[in-house]
C-alpha cells in the first residue's frame, strides 16, 4: 500500500511536476507558518545559500576567476538546480503568494500563509534572482541575436521551427522586464522600507504585482509553447543521454547556452528519464508492473504543463476576480471600481 502511493506520488511528480510542488510548498509553508513568522531571519539565510551558491561561480567568471559550480554535488545540486529553473521551487511559491490574494482568509491555511506572506515573497526572491542571474548571462544574448540579426542567429543555430525560436527569445527578454518589476516589489518587501514609503504609496507599488503575474504566465507560456515547437536538438538525431545529462549540469551554470536551445522540456527531470532509459534492461528479472511502467513522453509532459499552466492562472483570475466583485457589491459600489486590492 504505501509502496503504491509512493509511485503514486513520484507518477504524478513525473507528469504534473507544478502541482504536485504547489502542493507540498503549501503544506511545508502552512506548517511552517508559525515558525517562519517567528524566525524570519533564519529562514531568509537558510533560503539565501543556494543563491550564494548559484552566484558564486558566475560572479567569478565575469572577473576572470574560476570556482567549480556547486550543481554536481549530491543533494545540494539538485536544491541549486530548482532555484535555476524555477520548477520546483521559485515558480510554485510564486503561485502560492500569488492565489492567496485572491483567497478567503477566513479559512486558516490561508490565514496561516497570509501572516507570512511578506516572508515568503522575500523568501522567493532568492530563487528569483539566482534564475536571472543565470539566464541574463546566458540566454539574454542569444534572443537579443534572434531580433537584432535574425539570418545569423538562424544559421548558427540549430532550430527546427523559427516561430518557436521566436516565441523563445521574446519570453527570455520579457524576462528582463519581469526582473525590473521584481526588484523594487521585492525590496518593498521588507519592514524597514515599507514604513519608510508609507503605507499608501507602497500600496500603489503593490498594485505592479499584478502586471507581474501577468508577465509570468505569458513568460511561462511563451518558453512551453517555444520548446514545443522547436524541441532541443531540432531535426538532428537525439544526442546520446549520458551527453544530455552533463550538458544539464553545464547549462545549469551558465555555459554554452544559445537562444532558443534552451528551451528545455517541461521539467528537467525528463534529462533525468532520459539517461534512465539508456540504462540496460533489468536482465533476469520479471518486471513488476506499476504507475513507473507508464512514462509519459516528453513531449506529453510538455503539453502537461501547458494546460497546467492555463488552469493555474485562469483559475486564478476567476477567483481574484469574483473577491473584488464581492467586496465591491459589499462596498455597495459597482464591481471592478477601481480601488486598493488590500
Ligand atoms: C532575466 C531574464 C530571464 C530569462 C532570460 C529567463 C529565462 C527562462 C528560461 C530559459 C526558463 C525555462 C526554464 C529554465 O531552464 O530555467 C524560464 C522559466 C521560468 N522563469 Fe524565467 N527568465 C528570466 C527572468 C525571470 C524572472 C525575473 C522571473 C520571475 C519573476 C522568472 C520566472 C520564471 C518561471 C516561474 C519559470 C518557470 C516556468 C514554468 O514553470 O513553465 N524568470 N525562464
Amino acid at each position: 500500500m504505501v509502496k503504491l502511493f509512493i509511485d503514486l506520488l513520484s507518477y504524478l511528480r513525473e507528469c504534473a511536476p507544478l502541482f504536485v510542488s504547489l502542493a507540498v510548498l503549501t503544506l511545508f509553508f502552512v506548517l511552517l507558518a508559525k515558525s517562519i513568522h517567528k524566525h524570519p531571519g533564519w529562514y531568509y539565510t537558510l533560503f539565501a545559500i543556494p543563491f550564494v551558491l548559484v552566484a558564486l561561480p558566475t560572479v567569478g567568471r565575469l572577473f576572470g576567476i574560476e570556482i567549480a559550480g556547486f550543481v554536481r554535488v549530491p543533494f545540494l545540486g539538485e536544491i541549486i538546480r530548482d532555484y535555476i529553473h524555477m520548477g520546483t521551487f521559485g515558480h510554485p511559491l510564486l503561485i502560492i503568494i500569488m492565489y492567496i490574494g485572491a483567497l478567503n482568509v477566513r479559512h486558516t491555511p490561508v490565514k496561516r500563509l497570509m501572516s507570512i506572506r511578506k516572508e515568503m515573497s522575500i523568501i522567493v526572491g532568492f530563487a528569483v534572482f539566482a534564475h536571472s542571474l543565470i539566464r541574463v548571462m546566458g540566454s539574454v544574448p542569444g534572443a537579443f541575436r534572434f531580433f537584432a540579426d535574425n539570418e545569423g542567429y538562424l544559421a548558427s543555430t540549430r532550430v527546427v521551427s523559427t516561430v518557436g525560436a521566436g516565441f523563445s527569445s521574446f519570453s527570455f527578454l520579457l524576462g528582463i522586464l519581469m526582473l525590473i518589476i521584481f526588484i523594487p516589489l521585492w525590496v518593498t518587501s521588507f519592514d524597514a522600507v515599507r514604513k519608510r514609503m508609507g503605507n499608501a504609496r507602497w500600496k500603489k507599488w503593490q498594485k505592479w504585482s499584478y502586471v507581474l503575474y501577468a508577465t509570468l504566465f505569458i513568460h511561462a507560456m511563451g518558453i512551453q509553447i517555444g520548446g514545443i515547437l522547436n524541441p532541443r536538438g531540432g531535426h538532428a538525431a537525439a544526442k546520446p543521454a549520458v551527453e544530455v545529462t552533463a550538458n544539464v549540469e553545464e547549462r545549469a551554470e551558465g555555459r554554452g547556452q544559445r537562444g532558443s536551445e534552451n528551451a528545455r522540456p517541461a521539467n528537467a527531470n525528463s534529462n533525468r528519464q532520459t539517461s534512465q532509459a539508456a540504462k540496460p534492461a533489468n536482465s533476469g528479472r520479471t518486471p513488476t508492473k506499476g504507475f513507473a511502467d507508464f512514462k509519459p513522453s516528453a513531449q506529453t509532459k510538455q503539453y502537461i504543463h501547458l494546460v497546467s499552466l492555463l488552469l493555474i492562472y485562469g483559475s486564478y483570475l476567476y477567483l481574484r476576480l469574483r473577491k473584488m466583485r464581492k467586496r465591491a457589491f459589499r462596498d455597495g459600489r459597482k464591481p471592478l471600481e477601481g480601488r486598493s486590492r488590500y
